[in-house]
């Protein structure tokens, strides 16, 4: 099993892990972020160039440095592998650089939009990126699309990760959808309309990284942050019923599938149960849900424990 150093912590993994997952095995600040891979979507990763490490030492066999920043998470660990993340001040201003780039088009409406308090665009650029722009010419801007009743296609958004089209690729049978265009032509295609016609099409909300795809029966009705989320279950004969439930007092204002601290759903949840099951009667709560991801949405809120004790 290769031995691979990240920061300074040395760790054993099993053979084709990459950089990333060797990261995040480790945890703690080495981890590098990632905005477009995504642990359960086969072709995920290798377009945002968030994840951008420096290699210093190969391997044991050649212990040459990587020329270039590479992006960790297409990156195999090799055997003696050194890697520097946050510790190294050019993956750093590497990343600095990133933001930028994918701050170019996006508009800076967070105060408006629904995903903020656990974007992770926001958050990257809380951490990363600098205040103001150097782009002066004009950004390009798109209509909001209705894709059928639950979901809101805000183009202007989208930062080309990918991730929706993975996902709907995993969850059709024929692909019928993805990214027209190149360069800075490139969209997100409507096409994907068809392609999400799916009892589980709302999955494209939850992956998509930033306030592109939004949930219509949610938009606008709270913020996250006002929002208790609490861990939830219900039968469902089409997918495993368990769920995070948004409440307010006893509404429950969204479902959502659950996800860990890279953000990330393992189980994927249905349409029925996502926006069809709003009632509290609907579920049985299990109780509050722990938000591992920082972000705005794990301020200000209940310890777990204090709510087993009260
Ligand atoms: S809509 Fe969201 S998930 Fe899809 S490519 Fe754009 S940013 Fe990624
Ligand atoms: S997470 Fe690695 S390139 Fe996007």
């Amino acid at each position: 099993m290769p031995k691979v150093t990240i920061d300074g912590h040395t760790i054993e993994v099993a053979d084709g892990t990459t950089i990333l997952q060797a990261a995040r095995q480790i945890g703690g600040e080495c981890v590098p972020p990632a905005m477009c891979f995504y642990t359960s979507l086969k072709g995920s990763g290798g377009k945002c160039r968030t994840c951008l490490v420096k290699v210093s030492k190969g391997s044991e066999k050649d212990p040459r440095p990587m020329p270039k920043l590479v992006a960790s998470c297409q990156t195999m660990v090799m055997d003696g592998m050194e890697v520097a993340s946050k510790s190294s001040e050019e993956v750093v201003n590497a990343r600095k650089g990133v933001v930028e780039f994918l701050l170019l088009n996006h508009p800076l409406d967070c105060p408006i939009c629904d995903q903020a308090g656990e974007c992770h665009l926001q958050d990257l650029a809380f951490e990363h990126g600098s205040a103001g722009t150097r782009y002066e010419f004009e950004r390009r801007t798109f209509e909001k699309i209705d894709i059928g009743p639950y979901i809101k296609l805000h183009m202007t958004r989208c930062i080309l990760c990918y991730r929706c089209v993975y996902t709907a690729n995993q969850i059709t049978d024929n692909r019928v959808h993805g990214i027209i265009g190149r360069g800075d032509h490139s969209e997100i295609s409507t096409f994907i309309e068809k392609a999400i016609d799916n009892d589980f099409s709302g999955n494209v909300i939850d992956v998509c990284p930033v306030g592109a795809l939004t949930d219509r029966t949610f938009r606008f009705k709270s913020r996250v942050w006002f929002l208790k989320p609490m861990d939830a279950h219900r039968e469902c004969d089409k997918c495993c019923g368990k769920t995070t439930a948004w409440m307010y007092g006893n509404e429950i204002y969204r479902i959502t599938a659950r996800k860990d601290k890279y953000g990330e759903v393992s189980e994927f949840i249905c349409n029925t149960c996502r926006f069809e099951k709003k009632g509290a009667n609907d579920w049985i709560i299990e109780g509050a849900r722990d938000i591992e991801k920082h972000s705005v949405i794990s301020q200000n809120h209940y310890v777990t424990e204090a709510l087993t004790v009260i």
